[in-house]
């Protein structure tokens, strides 16, 4: 499966959840690889610094960038199990070519107004993604929810949702969480935190779930 993350918004967790995802594959079994295809490059700081961390299983990480990214993307997938994306917003190349290829489309979107809004150029863009490439499934999943206002949340992204029957809201979300943030300059995922942190654990593991089904 290619997965990819991505969004107009920045900051909202698109590294966290790709660098996440790609060790969950990698924990039950599959071949996996990482792919940055952001020109910040954050998930390639994150996979040279689990280099450090021997004790963990490393996952490959490449770089891709252009307007071919799909090209390789679809490349890797015949050598991979699955192909995770960490790609930049809706402007840059990469992120168009990299939804000619995916099967899913992650979006991480954090609660509020401003967020939401980016999903209007989204609809535009994945529109016309799915007239080249009618796998794509684009989803989308709160993010750094405050803890005290996960209904409120919800309740709002369901209602504006609702109107954009192309984008399916995730029942999972992440809660703002200080473990996501000091597993992330490790190089490690929350799992492989000393101090494991179970409830952010949870959150991952549903995300995993809800995506990849329960197999
Ligand atoms: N659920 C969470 N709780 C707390 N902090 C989080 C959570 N998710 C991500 N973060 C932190 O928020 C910051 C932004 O996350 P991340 O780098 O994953 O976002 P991004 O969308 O990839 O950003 P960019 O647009 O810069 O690529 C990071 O410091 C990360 O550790
Ligand atoms: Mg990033």
């Amino acid at each position: 499966m290619i997965i990819m993350v991505g969004g107009e918004k920045g900051g909202v967790g698109k590294t966290t959840l790709a660098t996440h995802l790609a060790v969950a594959r990698k924990a039950l079994g599959g071949s996996v690889v990482l792919v940055d295809a952001d020109s910040q490059g954050t998930s390639s700081t994150w996979s040279d610094a689990r280099k450090e961390h021997p004790e963990v299983p490393q996952v490959p990480c490449v770089s891709l960038r252009g307007g071919k990214v799909h090209v390789e993307l679809k490349e890797l997938a015949r050598h991979y199990d699955d192909v995770v994306v960490d790609t930049g917003g809706a402007d840059s190349q990469e992120f168009r070519s990299a939804m000619l290829g995916a099967d899913i489309l992650l979006m991480p979107l954090r609660p509020g107004s401003f967020d939401f809004w980016t999903l209007l150029k989204m609809q535009e863009v994945v529109t016309l993604a799915e007239g080249f490439n009618d796998a794509l499934k684009a989803v989308v999943v709160l993010s750094q929810v405050p803890p005290s206002a996960i209904d409120r949340a919800r309740k709002e992204a369901t209602d504006i949702l609702a109107d954009m029957p192309r984008f399916k809201l995730l029942k999972t979300l992440t809660v703002f969480r200080a473990a996501f943030n000091h597993s992330a300059g490790e190089g490690l995922t929350v799992d492989e935190m000393p101090r494991r942190d179970a409830k952010a654990c949870s959150e991952v593991a549903f995300l995993h779930d809800e995506l990849f089904g329960e197999a």
